[in-house]
């Protein structure tokens, strides 16, 4: 199982989206254990104290931040917040996300708009909003030389396997893990010259509330299946043989936010088992 690297973050700032549970919250505390201060952006406000609540374990600071992402005004306010309270922006992980399985024909443009409105329109004016301040963060002297030294800021965007090919179950999930990708080609063009990397994960099976409900839908509603058994049907499929731990999504985000990976930009990183190659 992956460690975290002590010290790694040192000194570091991370707004971590969708982090009161699953990966989301694995994240957190990987990133915490590394030295960073977290943000927990998290749409429920129990879920986000409790988390913010056990970083301080770790002995960083953590702000439990209440925001649903799809809200532009209030990650404004959260960016604004985030800055008066810890002074800049290192590293933006994009983990929250929706899904809501169902056949293909059962989708209606109400069941449509919420999943597009988090993953995608969430996702991007998260991006943007962060992205704008890490810019206002490099120095005058440094945007005039029109190439910055370093590495002025990191960001990961949550796409999955779904992102790589289509879910008869799940259309709408995967036409914005898709989207996903394509927006983080655009960010890492437009903000390579601040040297600001943008990369996407793209994660296979994590056994999290997210999975529960497909396992549900998938398995037990739609093939009359036992609770479990259409994870583990999935997981029998995966070439390694078992599901992801959030630690093991963590790793591969923690190392796109480090220095190792600051020649690293518009890239989707399967971290799946291999269930995809491309
Ligand atoms: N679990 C998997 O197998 C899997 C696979 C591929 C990709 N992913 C992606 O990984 C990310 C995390 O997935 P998970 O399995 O931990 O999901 P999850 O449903 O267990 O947790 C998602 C978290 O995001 C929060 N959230 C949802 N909408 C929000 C909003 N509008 N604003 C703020 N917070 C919001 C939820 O409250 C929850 O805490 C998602 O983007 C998901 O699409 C998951």
């Amino acid at each position: 199982m992956p460690t975290p690297s002590a010290n790694r973050h040192q000194g570091k700032v991370a707004i971590i989206t969708g982090s009161g549970q699953g990966i989301g919250r694995g994240i957190a505390r990987y990133f915490a254990q590394e030295g960073a201060q977290v943000v927990v952006a998290e749409f429920n406000k129990t879920n986000a104290e409790e988390v913010a609540h056990e970083l301080s374990a770790f002995g960083v600071e953590a702000l439990a931040y209440p925001v649903d992402v799809s809200d532009t005004e209030r990650v404004g306010q959260m960016v604004a917040d985030v800055v008066a309270q810890f002074g800049k922006i290192d590293m933006l992980v994009n983990n929250a996300g929706l899904s809501r399985p169902m056949p293909l024909f059962d989708l209606t443009p109400e069941s449509w708009e919420p999943i597009i409105k988090v993953n995608l329109n969430g996702l991007f004016f998260t991006l943007q909003t962060v992205a704008k301040q890490m810019v206002a963060q490099i120095p005058d002297e440094v945007k005039q030389a029109g190439r910055a030294p370093h590495s002025y800021g990191k960001i990961v965007n949550f796409s999955s396997v779904a992102g790589r090919s289509g879910r008869p179950y799940d259309a709408a999930y995967s036409a914005t893990k898709w989207g996903v990708i394509s927006i983080t080609q655009s960010a890492a063009t437009y903000l390579a010259p601040y040297n600001i990397n943008v990369n996407a994960v793209c994660p296979g099976l994590v056994p999290t509330p997210m999975w529960d409900n497909i396992d549900k839908v998938q398995g037990q509603k739609r093939q009359g299946l036992q609770p479990g058994e259409w994870m583990q049907k999935s997981i029998e499929a995966i070439p390694l043989k078992r599901a992801a731990t959030p630690e093991d999504i963590a790793a591969a985000v923690s190392f796109l936010c480090s220095s190792e990976a600051d020649y690293i930009t518009g890239q989707a990183l399967n971290v799946d088992g291999g269930i995809e190659m491309n």
